[in-house]
């Protein structure tokens, strides 16, 4: 079935679902998303939303902060943006009935990560996404103008390529029509024409073998956009985060959140002596790169594939009112954390590049915008500062409706859209070749391109991609579709995405470190390919 509409969200995590709530005030909205609705890494976010609500506090330390953490690549004006109008998309969030823990004096109950000076980060308990996107929910469900269809996967955009137009990445009129998604209940491949879309598909942890990310974080909207010839930027710059719960049996791997670290846990080794004041004098809150590229030379000595966090000199009542779900999930597997050490190690958890927008969310197609983590605004520089994610995506469905809500009355649908044609495609036999061709690029990318890079591994890692590239879009183009062949495919895209844009950074910084250049270069300069 065909469908038409003003507003085309993909995607229903905080970005996707704030947009929607905003655009359902100026016209018809459909979210797309590929699995369950809350299914998302908000759902998983846990610290909590890094703003500005104290009076000890003060919007130049959280610019200061976010600068510092991002080694020099922030774009000062979209940090200024953010971190200004963040309080008042936070006062909106809580309208929609999000709740933040409070102190006995009423007070919000404000935690501390890694980078940050000041307590400042607003949580619920150590479920801070769960939280928010209940109240999303909550809210999108009780909105007349939304229709939310779930189990539908974004296979491509639609742009005048599918006119039989000549597109590439010099043109500058290039237009997005819509989507073909693909409807897992039916295996039809659907048209959604729309007037303005919305990217927000979110991040790419699936392209490394560890992650703290949900199995729907495979890069998919980056992946499109770049195919549909758009722009992506800072690609090179994966966050690793330090404290991953190191449990070998557990894929996707739990988060021990960084505000453990903010409320006094220690990094340690193995034979309990603390560590991180050896790489930088802020210790254990040092920024997230630091932290885990301290942790990486901890295990490369050792040969161990951990390092200890220790909280035990805090009280049980304090750790299970603070981190219930922590706790519970390491009580899970034998683990009290209120009386031992927790094995961690670092886990890919986000990414800092995407798909580049400028200060009002949109894309280098026209009519297409992009927000939260699939994007690249400026915010994060080298480095994001924990907590800044779910800040940012606020703030920029805001920004994003400001501007689309102004353009939509003046877009026309594209009538004229092919359906999506599989002749010549037949049903796979041999769902495993793409399972294998996962693993293995995954497997490449975290042996390769990992925490500490060298010119020799990205090439290598870029030989390798270049074959798993070649087999797979062979076999793309002779099957029918399945969401796991194009998770793939996306997959692929965002490694190679990846590794040309570590290659091309000749230095270290932030989150890019390489053995070959480690130092900052003379220049600053965003990688845009
Ligand atoms: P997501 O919430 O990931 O939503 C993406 C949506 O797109 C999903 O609904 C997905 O199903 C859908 N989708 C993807 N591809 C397709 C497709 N092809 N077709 C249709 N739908 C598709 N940040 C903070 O600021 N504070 C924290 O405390 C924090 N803790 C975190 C803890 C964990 C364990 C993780 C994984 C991340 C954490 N982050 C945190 C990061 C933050 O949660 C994310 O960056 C943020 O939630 C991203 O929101 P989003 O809306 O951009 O994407
Ligand atoms: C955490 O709770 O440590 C995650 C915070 C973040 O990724 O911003």
């Amino acid at each position: 079935m065909d469908r038409k509409v003003d507003f085309l969200v993909v995607g229903s995590g905080i970005a996707g679902l704030s947009f929607a709530l905003k655009a359902a005030k100026v016209g018809k909205v459909l979210i797309v998303t590929k699995a369950n609705e809350d299914e998302s890494n908000t759902k998983y976010a846990q610290g909590g939303v890094a703003v500005v609500t104290d009076e000890t506090d003060s919007f130049e330390k959280h610019i200061e902060d976010t600068l510092i953490a991002g080694d020099g690549l922030c774009d000062t004006h979209v940090v200024e943006n953010v971190v200004k109008e963040g309080p008042a998309r936070i006062a909106e969030l809580i309208s929609y009935g999000t709740s933040f823990d409070r102190e006995d004096s009423g007070e919000y109950d404000l935690a501390r990560e890694g980078g940050h000076s000041m307590h400042r980060i607003l949580h619920y308990k150590d479920i801070t996404g769960y939280e928010i996107e209940r109240a999303l929910l909550e809210r999108i469900h009780a909105d007349p103008n939304i229709e939310i269809l779930t189990h539908y996967f974004a296979v491509d955009l639609i742009t005048p390529h599918h006119l039989g137009k000549h597109v590439d990445k010099r043109s500058d009129d290039i237009t997005c029509y819509g989507i073909y998604a693909f409807n897992t209940l039916t295996k039809d491949v659907e048209k959604i024409l729309s007037k303005v879309t919305l990217m927000a598909t979110g991040g790419a942890g699936h392209v490394y073998s560890t992650t703290t990310n949900p199995t729907i974080a495979t890069g998919d909207g980056i992946a499109m956009v770049y195919r549909a010839k758009g722009k992506v930027r800072n690609m090179e710059f994966i966050q690793f985060h330090p404290t991953a719960l190191y449990n070998p049996k557990e894929y996707p791997a739990f988060l021990i959140s960084e505000a453990v670290r903010g409320f006094g846990g220690i990094l340690k080794r193995v034979n309990g002596e603390s560590f991180m004041e050896e790489y930088d004098e802020r210790g254990s809150l040092a920024p997230r790169d630091i932290v885990a590229r301290a942790i990486d030379a901890e295990m490369k000595k050792s040969g161990l594939d951990y390092v200890y966090l220790d909280i035990r000199h805090r009280s049980k009542a304090d750790i299970l009112s603070h981190f219930p779900n922590i706790y519970e999930k390491c009580m899970s597997i034998g683990l009290d954390m209120t009386k031992d050490l927790i094995p961690v190690t670092p886990a890919a958890h986000y990414l800092c590049g995407g798909i580049m927008v400028d200060e009002y969310g949109a894309t280098s197609i026209q009519n297409l915008y992009a927000c939260g983590e699939c994007s690249s605004t400026g915010l994060h520089g080298a480095n994001r500062l924990a907590s800044n994610s779910l800040l940012e995506a606020a703030v920029y469905a805001h920004r994003i409706f400001e501007d689309a809500s102004k353009m939509v009355g003046a877009i026309d649908f594209q009538d004229h859209i092919p359906s999506w044609d599989e002749s010549n495609t037949q049903l796979s036999n041999e769902d495993i070749l793409v399972t294998h061709n996962l693993r293995e690029t995954q497997k490449l990318m975290s042996d390769y391109v990992g925490i500490v890079r060298s010119d020799f591994r990205l090439e290598r890692a870029m030989r390798r991609l270049g074959l798993l590239h070649e087999e797979t879009e062979a076999f793309y183009k002779g099957t029918k579709l399945s969401v796991k062949l194009c998770e793939l495919r996306n997959v692929i895209q965002v490694a190679y995405l990846v590794v040309k844009s570590a290659m091309h950074r000749k230095e270290s910084r932030g989150l890019h470190y390489t053995t070959d250049y480690p130092q900052h270069a003379s220049y600053l300069e965003d990688t845009v390919l």
